[in-house]
């Protein structure tokens, strides 16, 4: 039987609702907006995403499912949209309806990128993006809505990035600068780093290997090198994110790994996700139209990562599910009274602690096994020896770590560490 190809999952009738609920809450959060849809086909020439998305650029360099039709010509599946989006705004002259345009896309992107989880080679996007103003405000208003986005799905615990990459006046000065300050530290970069000093410096600011990151980290930073234009509009930006207390932090390795990004770029990121934890992403791409050769075009715009949205909704449901790791396990190990270990039971108990002990006579083995199974947050194991001198051990089932304590203090220790700790 022929399979399906890794990295692009089918979406089963089981999973589609899902799916359906995700795309309609967009749909409403981004007419109120006011976004438009707007629907470009899957592959479009070659040419243009090596134009738009920049030719040193993983997704152009490793990742573009590229080949040639029939007729002889170079095609691609959009590994992204913004570049389609922005080429059919420009080819059927959008512009001319408003002089800011708000659009958006739902569809699936292609990447050859080596599958993992929450990395597809097929994978669907929310792509969103406001046209044709160079304005700080409308950079705020893109990030608050795709704030608003997450908030509506319900997604918890994600953190906003944000950093300014500079424009074409001032960023080539810190290129320069971050370039020399590399030039010392050779050494101690990746491999692949070392291509991206030839190619894409400021990749080198990302790079996960931790030699990289150690460069990095006491690099010269971009923010040293804006020009006066894009200090003034990243600090507007800033501001007006304070204004409607949107909580952010301002990261300077925050490159992207598109090359039509200038001035302000950010990121959603789920810290519950692991490696892949970008849930959405977008900037500003100032000159990306004259890039394409259109007039210029001003622009701002993210996309989000259905996947990453719905692997952390149904993580999030099922930490909801599980019940928390809670209460005290009394163990014993060995010939021990019973009734020295029923009746700490019972003083955790009226302490207000949930708590259990071994009626069945388990090896201490077998009880560590049940208290765990049971997500007892800790277990006071009760042994001959301990207890001829008075103690007892408290055994720490998340950390593993363990040591002797007085069994007349056991129920008070217990019952006054702090709350996150004993639930
Ligand atoms: P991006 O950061 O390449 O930006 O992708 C945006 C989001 O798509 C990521 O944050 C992630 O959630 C998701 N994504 C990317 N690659 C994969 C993958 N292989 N598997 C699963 N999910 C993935 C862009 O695509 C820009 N066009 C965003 C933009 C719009 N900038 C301005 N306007």
């Amino acid at each position: 039987m022929i399979k399906g190809i890794r990295g692009a999952p089918d979406i089963l009738p089981d999973e589609t609702g899902k799916w359906q609920a995700l795309e309609t809450v967009a749909r409403d959060v981004l007419d109120r907006y006011g976004y438009a849809e707007i629907r470009t086909p899957i592959f479009e020439r070659t040419e243009l995403f090596i134009r738009g998305i920049g030719e040193a650029t993983d997704i152009v360099e490793k990742e573009m499912y590229t080949f040639e039709d029939r007729g002889g010509e170079s095609l691609t599946l959009r590994p992204e949209a913004t570049a389609s989006l922005m080429r059919s705004f420009a080819e059927h002259n959008l512009a001319a309806k408003s002089s800011l345009v708000k659009l958006y896309l739902i569809g699936p992107m292609f990447r050859h990128e080596r599958p993992q989880s929450g990395r597809f080679r097929q994978f669907h996007q929310v792509d969103v993006e406001a046209i044709g103003s160079p304005g700080s405000a409308v950079d705020a208003e893109v990030v608050a809505l795709l704030h608003h986005l997450l908030e509506a799905w319900g997604l918890r615990g994600v953190e906003l990035h944000v950093n300014s990459i500079g424009d074409p006046a001032c960023r080539p000065r810190y290129r320069e600068a971050f370039l020399a300050y590399l030039g010392g530290y050779r050494d101690a970069l990746c491999p692949d780093c070392h291509v991206r000093m030839t190619k894409n410096p400021l990749r080198v600011l990302d790079c996960k290997q931790p030699g990289c990151r150690a460069v990095a980290a006491t690099a010269p930073t971009l923010s040293g090198y804006l020009c006066d234009a894009c200090r003034d509009h990243f600090a507007a930006v800033r501001g007006l994110l304070d204004g409607l207390k949107i909580g952010y932090e301002v990261n300077e390795r925050l490159v992207r790994g598109l090359d039509y990004y200038t001035r302000t770029t950010f990121e959603f990121l789920n810290p519950a996700l692991g490696s892949q934890n970008a849930v959405a992403g977008g900037g500003r791409y100032d000159g990306l139209v004259e890039e394409l050769g259109g007039p210029p075009t001003p622009s701002i715009g993210f996309a989000i990562g259905e996947e990453r949205i719905l692997t952390s909704l149904a993580a999030q449901a099922e930490a909801a599910e599980t019940p928390p790791i809670t209460g005290v396990y009394v163990a014993t190990a060995g010939p021990v009274d019973l009734r020295v270990a029923m009746e700490l039971t019972q003083t955790l108990r009226r302490k207000g602690l949930r708590s259990a002990l071994d009626l069945e006579g388990r090896s201490l083995k077998g009880q560590m096994r049940q208290a765990n199974k049971d997500r007892f947050r800790y277990s006071l194991i009760l042994g001959a020896d301990e207890l001829a001198r008075g103690q007892v051990t408290l055994k720490d089932m998340v950390g593993g770590a363990q040591h002797e304590i007085p069994l007349a203090e056991a129920a008070d220790r217990l019952t006054h560490l702090p709350e996150r700790e004993i639930a």
